[in-house]
């Protein structure tokens, strides 16, 4: 008797799996809680469910990578995937979070272009039941507005910078640092870790300290105005990332000085731009910050959405490299 309910659950459900496209399994009261009801459990796969993503921009080369390695892999896994860019502003990825509430997507992804004023959106997300799942960068909100952080140790980033620009210049050094979007997590966190080690050093001094919104056009701006201010008292330059390095290189440049020799640049991100300027002598070593979240992300989304559960923070695996094997490793990298 038992068995032959259990068969007519089957025959329903698989029905109902067959007409809305998800994969469903049974099990029936032999290893279910209650003895009468079979419980049931629909997994659901990509094709189930919609995606939406506020990304911040364009930035940088970072950004470009990051945005190609998520379309690539929703692509891949024919998920729907709503892509909005919000050109550096917060308003807009607030803009972009609301309409993805309207449109009942099934998941969140977001990364915040800066730290604050996240709470009120996330929560009306999280009325609507709709998951958040911060990638690259961080959001000061409370632990229960989103669901996991995939992305990287910014403040360790910050630390492996001082360490590095402390043997290039040992432990004596006039550092000017390049400073990413002010109140953003990646410019909060790799300026904490940065001072952190240099404060061990009493002759590691850093002389200024300006934004360059993660742009190689602002990096540039800044660099000829921190040139200007201090001359060739400068030594060291710290850069939130390879973008505003690169546009510090040609400032120095441009000043008659020689980057990577006269001044020494640590930056971070690892992009093949920096690559390139490490072979040329002109940078001294960039930090990894990885942007090839695409797969991470779609794999933690399928997690969310059939209720298993993740970490609190998935962590990127990041390396640090210098001008001596840049050559060989350049071929190698995809951004
Ligand atoms: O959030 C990661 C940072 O954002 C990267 O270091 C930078 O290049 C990008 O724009």
């Amino acid at each position: 008797m038992r068995f032959s309910i259990a068969i007519g659950w089957f025959v329903v459900f698989t029905l109902m799996a067959a007409s809305t496209g998800c994969a469903t399994y049974i099990s029936t009261s032999l290893d279910s809680q209650s003895p009468s009801t079979p419980s049931v459990k629909t997994i659901k796969t990509y094709q189930d469910i919609i995606i939406g993503y506020a990304q911040i921009g364009a930035e940088s080369e970072w950004r470009t990578a990051n945005t190609a390695s998520l379309k690539e892999t929703a692509e891949q896994l024919h998920v729907e995937f709503r892509f909005s860019d919000a050109q550096q502003k917060q308003e807009n990825q607030i803009i972009a979070l609301r309409k993805f509430i309207v449109q009942k997507v099934d998941v969140i992804g977001i990364s915040p272009v800066v730290e604050t004023g996240w709470e009120p959106i996330f929560r009306e997300a999280k009325e609507a039941g709709i998951p958040i799942i911060l990638v690259d960068r961080w959001a000061d909100v409370p632990d229960d507005l989103y669901v996991t952080y995939l992305g990287s140790d910014f403040v360790e980033e910050g630390r492996n910078s001082a360490r590095v620009m402390e043997k290039l210049m040992n432990g004596t050094a006039n550092i000017v640092e390049l400073v990413g979007t002010i109140d953003s997590a990646p410019a909060n966190g790799r300026a904490k870790g940065f001072r952190e080690i240099i404060q061990n050093y009493p002759e590691m001094i850093i002389m200024d300290s300006e934004s360059g919104d993660f742009t190689r056009a602002r990096g540039k701006e800044v660099m000829e105005n921190f040139l200007k201010k201090y001359g060739n008292k400068i030594n060291a330059v710290f850069s939130h990332n390879d973008d505003m390095s690169l546009g510090a290189i040609q400032a120095i440049e441009e000043a008659g000085l020689r980057p990577g020799v006269d001044i020494k640049i640590v930056s971070v991100d690892a992009a093949r731009g920096a690559f390139q300027a490490m072979i040329a002598g002109k940078l001294n070593a960039t930090i990894e910050c990885n942007p090839l979240l695409g797969p991470q992300f779609f794999d933690i989304v399928l997690m969310v959405v059939n209720g298993e559960s993740v970490p609190k923070w998935v962590p990127s695996i990041e390396s640090i490299y210098f001008p001596d094997n840049a050559e060989e490793i350049l071929p190698t990298r995809k951004y």
